[in-house]
C-alpha cells in the first residue's frame, strides 16, 4: 500500500539522490522552500522507502509541477498517477484552479504521463532548457474540468 505524506527535512538527502538517479536536478536549497507556504513538498512511501515525490510551487490560484518523479523500479504501476489524482484534490481544496508544468520536449515518458492524465500541450519555450539545449513544452490541466 503506498503513503502519501510531506517531505520533512530528513527525507531531502534521499528525494535529492531520487532526483539525481532520474536524471533530474536536486534541489541544494531544498531545506529553504520546503518550509514555505508557496511550495507543496510531498513523498510516496511504499513499505517505509521513498519511492516518489512531487514538489509544486503555489501562486494565488495556480500552481506549478516543478518536479513529479517515481524511482525507475516502481514506475508504471500507476504511483504516479495516484499522486497526481491526490495532489489535485488537495490543490483543488485551497482554491486552486490552474494547474502547469514545462517538460522537456524529448521527455516522452512525462508526455505520455501528462497527456493520460488530462493535461494540454499550451505551448513551446524554444531553447528552454540546456545541457542539452532542448525546447520546452508547457502543459496546463484546469482542475475544475477534472
Ligand atoms: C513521469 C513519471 C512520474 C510517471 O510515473 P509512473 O508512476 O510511472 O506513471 P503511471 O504508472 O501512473 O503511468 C500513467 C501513464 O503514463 C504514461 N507512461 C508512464 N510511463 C511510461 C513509459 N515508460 N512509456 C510511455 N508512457 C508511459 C502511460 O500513458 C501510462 O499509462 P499506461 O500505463 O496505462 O499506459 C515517471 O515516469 C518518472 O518518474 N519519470 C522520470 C522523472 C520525470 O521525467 N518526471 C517528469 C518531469 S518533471
Amino acid at each position: 500500500m503506498i503513503k502519501i505524506e510531506k517531505i520533512n527535512l530528513n527525507d531531502i538527502k534521499e528525494i535529492n539522490k531520487i532526483l539525481s538517479e532520474l536524471g533530474l536536478i536536486p534541489y541544494p536549497d531544498f531545506d529553504l522552500f520546503h518550509k514555505s507556504d508557496n511550495f507543496l513538498c510531498l513523498k510516496v512511501v511504499v513499505d517505509k522507502k521513498i519511492v516518489g515525490g512531487i514538489i509544486l510551487s503555489i501562486v494565488l490560484d495556480e500552481a506549478e509541477i516543478y518536479d513529479i518523479f517515481v524511482r525507475e523500479k516502481f514506475q508504471r504501476e500507476g504511483i504516479g498517477s495516484k499522486l497526481l489524482n491526490y495532489v489535485e484534490g488537495l490543490l483543488l481544496k485551497m482554491g486552486i484552479r490552474k494547474l502547469f508544468l514545462e517538460v522537456r520536449a524529448s521527455n516522452h515518458k512525462a508526455i505520455n504521463f501528462y497527456k493520460k492524465n488530462g493535461f494540454l500541450k499550451i505551448g513551446i519555450r524554444h531553447n528552454y532548457y540546456k545541457s542539452p539545449l532542448e525546447d520546452g513544452l508547457i502543459f496546463s490541466k484546469d482542475l475544475r474540468d477534472a
